[in-house]
């Protein structure tokens, strides 16, 4: 894991949305990635944008970004949020073991998960259980006879 060497307000942050010069904010993290804009899969027009919209982070989970883009991002990072508090509807995790922890007091909406769907989760499996057991049954005691 790399140093995250410097504590950033939320405006020293932002204001970093251009070629020469390109942060973004994801978690709380913040990235360098001038260096990065012209050989990002993704393109250097969405990281701009990403950069410019003040937290990039649920931009960048929308996209479902593989692992090896998330090892990746290490080589970028330069510091993080101080008293980082996450966008409201953000479905997000922190990386790492060493986040500050993020301030949720006087988040509004905060969102459950979605309930299961128990139903199907339940009867789905045993439905397949039991055709399992009707064709040993079958194979066993009525094909042989
Ligand atoms: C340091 C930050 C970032 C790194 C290291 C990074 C890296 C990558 C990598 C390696 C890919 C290729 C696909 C994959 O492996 O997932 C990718 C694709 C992409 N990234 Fe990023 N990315 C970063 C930030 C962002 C941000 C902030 C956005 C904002 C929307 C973004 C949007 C995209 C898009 C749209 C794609 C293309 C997905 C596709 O074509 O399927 N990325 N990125």
């Amino acid at each position: 894991m790399a140093e995250e060497a410097r504590l950033f307000s939320t405006s020293e942050a932002t204001g970093h949305a251009s070629r020469n010069d390109c942060w973004v904010v994801i978690h709380g993290k913040v990235f360098d990635v001038t260096k990065f804009l012209e050989d990002h899969p993704g393109g250097e027009d969405v990281l701009l944008h990403a950069s410019a919209s003040g937290d990039a982070t649920e931009a960048f989970e929308d996209v479902g970004h593989s692992t090896s883009a998330i090892s990746m991002m290490n080589s970028y990072l330069i510091g993080s949020i101080k008293d980082y508090v996450p966008p409201s509807s953000s479905k997000a995790t922190t990386f790492g073991g060493n986040d500050p922890p993020p301030n949720l007091r006087g988040m509004p909406g905060k969102k459950e998960p979605p309930a299961p769907n128990t139903f199907l989760d339940f009867l789905l499996p045993l439905f397949v259980l039991g055709l399992a057991f009707a064709a040993w049954y079958y194979l066993t005691f009525i094909a042989k006879s």
